[in-house]
Parts: structure tokens; sequence; C-alpha cells
């Protein structure tokens, strides 16, 4: 028999961390600022988002390990972005991955260069991919695109924007699209584009990750409320502490469940027409029923 899905996961992950682990390896040292990027890099996180990256390489027929540079970008981004999304001046939140967040250790000032530097340092691993260069000046034009100020970024604009104002269904589903499906959906599409997958391609893996990653964030706001802090290692409460608009107080948890349910069926429903596509249905299920 072949592997469980929760195998593949577990092996993708394990290849993952160890590319990780190697990074800085070689750099030089300044004060505490490398540890502090290694101290979240290294913490354990989910890896969704570079899974993400390696999975859908492998079903467009590409060279996984070709595009596991591309994958650690991905997870770079996104870990610069959770350390600076808990800082005093935006969530204030004091753990993260189960390990107080970076401020809390490293003082404010390293964790903002913590950040910066491994957001600098993600482009500079695109850059290493054994890939042709206009697959990497393809991957540098999405990882960017997606995590500035027309998407990532501008998500947390917004959402700090709207901290104490009732957010309507609509502004909502902008902001959450933005802040956190744009990164999902760009770690998918850069697996495609490591794999030389085609415009029509990209554009189902799109589709995939976009309802992906709005049910993830659907997921994360329902989190915030009925999960232990134990098991999701960052504080519960936060967006209520906030004075968050979220989608748990525009449709109710059980609103909620229902849209995350939809939004998990479109994004499967997306994948129609490409072998191979078991693992990323199952991921798709999996992380709708996630308790962290
Ligand atoms: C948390 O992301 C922030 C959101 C965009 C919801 P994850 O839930 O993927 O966090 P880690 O990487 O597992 O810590
Ligand atoms: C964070 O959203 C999104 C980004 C970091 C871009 P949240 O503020 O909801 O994430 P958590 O709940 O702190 O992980
Ligand atoms: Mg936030
Ligand atoms: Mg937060
Ligand atoms: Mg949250």
């Amino acid at each position: 028999m072949g592997k469980s899905f929760t195998e593949l996961m577990a092996q993708d992950k394990a290849v993952i961390e160890e590319y990780l682990s190697h990074v800085f390896e070689g750099e030089m040292r300044h004060a505490d600022l490398q540890e502090a990027m290694e101290y979240s890099l290294l913490a354990g996180g989910k890896r969704i988002r570079p899974v993400l990256t390696l999975e859908t390489c492998r079903m467009c027929g590409g060279d996984v390990l070709a595009a596991l540079p591309f994958a650690c970008a991905a997870e770079m981004v996104h870990t610069y972005s959770l350390i600076h999304d808990d800082l005093p001046a935006m969530d204030d939140d004091a753990l993260r991955r189960g390990r107080p967040t970076s401020h809390v250790v490293f003082g404010e000032a390293t964790a903002i260069l913590a950040g910066d530097a491994l957001l600098t340092a993600a482009f500079e691993q695109l850059t290493r991919a054994q890939l042709p260069d206009s697959l990497i000046v393809a991957g540098v034009r999405c990882l960017s695109q997606a995590v500035g100020s027309a998407g990532m970024v501008g998500g947390q604009a917004l959402d700090m924007a709207g901290e104490g104002r009732a957010l309507d269904q609509g502004e909502l589903e902008l902001l959450q699209g933005l802040k956190t499906g744009a990164l999902i959906s760009a770690a998918a599409e850069l697996g495609c584009i490591a794999a030389g997958g085609d415009p029509g391609q990209r554009v189902q893996v799109r589709a995939y990750a976009q309802a992906l990653g709005r049910a993830f964030q659907v997921r994360d706001d329902m989190l915030d409320i009925v999960s232990l802090q134990e098991e999701i290692g960052k504080p519960v409460g936060s967006d209520q502490v906030n004075e968050k608009s979220t989608f748990v107080t525009a449709l109710g948890l059980e609103g909620c469940a229902a849209l995350v349910e939809q939004l998990t069926q479109r994004g499967i429903e997306a994948l129609i027409g490409f072998d191979n596509s078991e693992f990323l249905i199952w991921l798709a299920r999996s992380l709708a029923q996630r308790t962290k």
C-alpha cells in the first residue's frame, strides 16, 4: 500500500524543516538578529503554505525538490508577517507557535528587524531555485504582488483600520482575502510556476487556493473563540480584545462552519481535470476540520 496522506504531509514537512534549518548557515551573525529570525522560523508552524507549493508542483508534474526554495520563501514571508502581526502596535499578542512572541523575547526593535530580514531573505531564496531564470522571475513577480500593498500588507492595513468598527461581509471578504488568501494563493501558484505549469493550470490552482485561503481564515476566526491556547499555541480571544470584526462577529459560529464547507467544496471543484489531485483535495478537507 502507498503512503497515507498524513504520512505524505509529514514527509513534506520534514523536507521543509530540514531546508529551513540551514537557510542562514554560514551567514555573519549580528547582535541577536539571526537568533530572533530562527527563533520564529523554526518554532514549528503547520507549514501549510510550503506544503501547498510542493504539492501543487507535484500535481502539475514538476520536480518537487526544485520547488523547495520557492516553498520555503513563502514560509519565510509568512513567518515575518506573524512576527509583525503580534507586535504591540498591531495585535499585541504574547504567544505564537507555543512560544513567547518575538518582541517579548528580543524586544520590539529586534522583532521588527527580524521580520524585515526574513522578508528580504525570502526573495533571495526564490533566486536560489535551480530553475530557468524565466520561472524565477515569474516566482518573484507572483510572491511580490501577493504580499505587498495590493495583497497581504494591504489586508493588514484594512484589518487595523477596521478595529472598533463593524465591517460588513463584503468588507470582511476583501480584508481576509488580502491578509491571508493572497499569500496562500501565491504559495500554491509558486508550485505551479516551478513545475512550468501553463496559464490554464495556474488559473485552476489559484482558484483552488483562493477558496482554501478564505476557508482557512474563517476557520482561524472560529478557533480564536472555540479553541484553547494550549492547542493553537497563540492566545484565544485576541480578536475580541482588539475589537476586530471577524467572520464570527458577522455570521456567528454556525454561519462560519457552513461558509467553510462551501468554500472547501468550491476549492475542490476548481481542481477538476487534474490527475493526481487527491492529496490537495484531502488537504482542503482536513483544513476545514482543523483544530489548530
Ligand atoms: C496564522 O497562520 C495566521 C493566519 C493567516 C490565519 P497559520 O495558522 O498558518 O500559522 P502557523 O504557521 O501554523 O503558525
Ligand atoms: C494575521 O491574521 C494575518 C497575517 C499575519 C498576515 P490574524 O491576526 O488573524 O492571525 P493570528 O490569529 O494572529 O494568527
Ligand atoms: Mg492580525
Ligand atoms: Mg493576530
Ligand atoms: Mg486570527
